[in-house]
């Protein structure tokens, strides 16, 4: 096999972004599509990678670091064959040359693994990748003679009306042999519309030389959409979410709503859990079997159980178990474990805290820093007072509690196992087993009050 090396171009500025960041730098679900390029890069195995950066250089490669890639820097950017001029001393004489641009998020490892293996079958010293598009606006166009046979690449600019008209495009995914990529480079010229080095003219020039250029014409368009705007920003947004939906419907997971529903590319979601319209599940989480999770929950890197049920809930970096029911409008913060059979209610923020199994927590209700055991009652506007202002301090409250309604418990303080604490108290001191504690001043009526 012939070395395999890539090039990836992130040097432009994306002027039709309308953007203070660099284009390559926008993410696509969460993920900036440069990263997203070479991850793709990457994956189709290739290890020899190097990237042209220019406008915004540093950020760019910041977005980039800890990553096993070259960088080129690109002072001007003078167009795509410019770009590849940069990175010179990356090219072989005898390494295959893939060239990727930056703004492709779409594109899968397979395909590039497709190119690969049919330059390296067919020969040829170039393979140049084109879709076949309905609207072809702004891309360049695959110009071919009579025969059929590639002739060369126009842009959209330079294109006549009649050029416009084509609509197979370049899809600007390239595998060079890398002694023709290097003899043609230096002849490119910037006599066209733009005044632009143009990377596809390379084509045109190899042909020239009596070389052969490859088209592979690619099965799925949509894995080609150049981001050049805002609204294909979006498009890529929603057909990356759409294939992630599509392969967790494709694994036994309900989408209610896939077009409402936003799910990143590591969550796993086990079979016949239903996911209701408006909800995001993001980074690395996990979802068991059965459950039903929204509508509009957020739940980032959460880790929840079987037959569980979450509604309009905020939930991050905690574990949720089995059969438990959280929300509507529940807030859960970092570093939570809540147990099985569960009620997490409305308007109840839980955060840092272990909640142990069958306990209710129904309404408006704030446990911070708390370790609270099992089958325990929280009346409505019970509040942990975990914090002095300069401290937080923690809570336990032991097996089978039960707590009367708007209770403060002032932290540290423990509230034994079995002890009740009367509604309405403000407890400072820890409550024994069994004990009922009171906290609160006796009612007086003052009789005929309101005659006088
Ligand atoms: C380019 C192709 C066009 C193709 C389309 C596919 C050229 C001249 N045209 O057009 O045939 O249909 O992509 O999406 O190649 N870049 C640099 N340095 C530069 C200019 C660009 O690094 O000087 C990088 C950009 O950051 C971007 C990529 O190259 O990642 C493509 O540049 P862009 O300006 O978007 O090219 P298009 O006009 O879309
Ligand atoms: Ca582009």
């Amino acid at each position: 096999m012939k070395k395999r090396k890539a090039i990836i171009l992130a040097a432009g500025e994306g002027s039709r972004m309308k953007s203070k960041k660099a284009k390559v730098l926008h993410e696509v679900l969460g993920k900036p599509m440069i990263l997203r390029v070479l991850q793709t890069a990457q994956q189709a195995g290739l290890t020899e990678i190097a990237v042209i950066t220019g406008h915004q250089a540093q950020q760019v490669e910041e977005a980039l670091a800890g990553q096993d890639v070259v960088f080129f820097r690109q002072d001007q950017q003078l167009g795509t064959g410019h770009a590849v001029m940069q990175a010179e001393a990356f090219l072989e004489k005898d390494a295959d040359i893939l060239i990727l641009y930056g703004d492709t998020p779409l594109m899968e490892s397979r395909t590039i693994q497709r190119l690969l293996d049919q330059q390296e079958a067919s020969g040829a010293a170039v393979t140049v990748v084109s879709a076949q598009v309905d609207d072809p606006t702004g891309y360049g166009r695959i110009v071919r003679d009579e025969a059929g046979k590639f002739a060369r690449i126009v842009e959209h600019k330079d294109a006549t009306a009649q050029q416009r008209q084509i609509q197979e495009i370049n899809t600007g995914i390239y595998c060079f042999d890398g002694g023709a990529l290097q003899q043609a480079l230096g002849r490119i010229q910037n006599d066209n519309a733009q005044g632009e080095y143009y990377l596809p003219d390379a084509l045109a020039l190899i042909l020239a030389d009596g070389r052969e250029v490859n088209v592979l014409q690619a099965e799925d368009a949509g894995e080609f959409l150049g981001i050049n705007t805002r609204s294909q920003l979006a498009d890529a947004q929603r057909a990356l979410q759409r294939r992630i939906n599509q392969r967790l419907m494709d694994e036994g997971v309900t989408i209610l709503d896939p077009n409402s529903t936003f799910i990143g590319e590591e969550v796993q979601i086990g079979m016949d859990t239903i996911i209701r319209p408006q909800t995001h599940l993001e980074g690395k989480t996990v979802i068991g079997e059965n459950c039903e999770i929204g509508p509009c929950c957020r739940l980032t890197d959460m880790i929840v159980g079987n037959q569980t049920q979450i509604q309009f809930t905020v939930a991050m970096e905690s574990k949720i178990g089995d059969e438990t029911k959280v929300g509507p409008y529940a807030y859960i913060r970092p570093n939570c474990v809540i147990g099985d059979h569960i009620k997490v209610g409305d308007f109840v923020e839980v955060k840092n805290s272990v909640i142990g199994n069958g306990t209710k927590i129904s309404h408006l209700t704030y446990v911070g820093d708390s370790d609270v055991g099992e089958r325990i009652n929280f009346g409505c506007g019970t509040v942990t007072v975990n914090y002095d202002g300069k401290k937080k301090y923690r809570t336990t409250i032991e097996d089978d509690v039960f707590i009367g309604c708007n209770a403060n418990l002032v932290a540290p303080v423990t509230l034994k196992q079995g002890s009740y604490v009367a509604a309405g108290s403000t407890i400072t001191k820890d409550v024994p087993e069994n004990a009922l504690a009171v906290a609160r001043t006796r009612q007086s009526n003052l009789e005929g009050w309101h005659k006088k």
